[in-house]
């Protein structure tokens, strides 16, 4: 039985991803299970230089999901470096590094400084705000995603996956984009824009108002979009949004997703991504399915 797929020529030995900024960088996990289980750990985001993140209460439940706005708290590149990427190429599992910023600056500064790093790949994600065009996120504009994703490939030695934002009115124009300037691998998706009330203090559950909604709740549009996306472009995509199951990460993967990520699932069962790998396995024994790849968009 066959459960390698490969990422634009990195091979993972099983499709199950964490998904950026629910696992840290793999060190409290690490304590309760083992990484090298994993196709690849995606690190938090990453910036140049530390993020304080949003003011508290950054994280509200919801039905079936949660808000967060932790707006992207990190230490920066620095201590990232010295800290958690020495952690992590302990373990026989693919580095994936999330990379974040406010300026294209930002972003070729982290991409730059990982060019000499034990790293297999980088994640960029564009749900950022674009400090130079008003604030609006990279991954709302088409053109910003195209350029974006052209100067980071000019400076990246490691393949570059180019994270999508469900942010938008067709993602597919969005997926064209970054595919026009030279990704090689897509992820989708990052959260979905909401709001929680507290109608007992009449105050926003978030301090930011609004934050990403993530969990189970989003699956169905996930789904969808990750098979309007597989039907769009060429290059291999990480689907991601609300995986709590095997039966879950099966279903993406048939919409189109070579591999999959689990996000919010790590804070309800810490156990979750071993759990799907091991469930991904008895699903193919089940069925008979000797290579996961023959089920890479297998729905039509
Ligand atoms: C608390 C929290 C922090 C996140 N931080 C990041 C981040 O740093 N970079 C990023 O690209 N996505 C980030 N995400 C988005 C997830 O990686 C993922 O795209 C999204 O949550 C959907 O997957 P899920 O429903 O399995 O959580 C974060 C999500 C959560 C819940």
């Amino acid at each position: 039985m066959n459960t390698k797929v490969n990422l634009a020529g990195v091979e993972l030995k099983n499709p199950v991803m964490t998904a950026s900024g629910t696992f840290g960088s793999g060190a409290e996990y690490g304590e309760m299970l083992d990484l090298n289980r994993l196709g690849a750990v995606v690190t938090k985001g990453v910036a140049n230089i530390p993020w304080p993140g949003n003011p508290t209460p950054r994280i509200a439940e919801t039905y079936g999901g949660m808000i967060n706005a932790i707006g992207l708290q990190n230490p920066g590149y620095d201590v990232f470096a010295k800290r958690d990427i020495p952690y992590l190429t302990q373990f026989d599992t693919k580095i994936i590094v999330n990379v974040c910023g406010k300026t294209t600056e930002d972003y070729i500064d982290v991409v730059e400084k990982l060019s000499d790093q034990p790293v297999d790949m980088l994640e960029i994600n564009i749900s950022c705000p674009n400090v130079k065009e008003g604030g609006i996120a990279f991954g709302q504009d088409p053109k910003a995603v195209e350029a974006i994703t052209r100067e980071v490939k000019k400076y990246a030695k490691q393949p570059v996956i180019m994270k999508l934002s469900p942010n938008v009115t067709d993602i597919t124009v969005m997926a064209k984009a970054a595919e026009a300037g030279g990704a090689d691998v897509l992820s989708l998706i990052n959260t979905l824009t909401g709001m929680k009330i507290d109608i007992h203090k009449r105050a926003f559950a978030v301090a930011n108002k609004t934050g990403g909604l993530s969990g189970p709740a989003i699956k169905p549009v996930a789904v969808r979009m990750v098979y309007q996306v597989a039907n769009a472009v060429k290059l291999p995509i990480i689907g991601m949004g609300g995986i709590m199951t095997a039966d879950d990460a099966v279903e993406f993967i048939l919409a189109g997703a070579t591999a999959v990520s689990v996000g919010t699932a790590n804070f309800h069962n810490p156990y979750a991504t071993v759990e799907i790998v091991e469930g991904i396995e008895a699903y193919m024994k089940k069925y008979h399915v000797d290579d996961i790849n023959e089920l890479v968009g297998a729905v039509k």
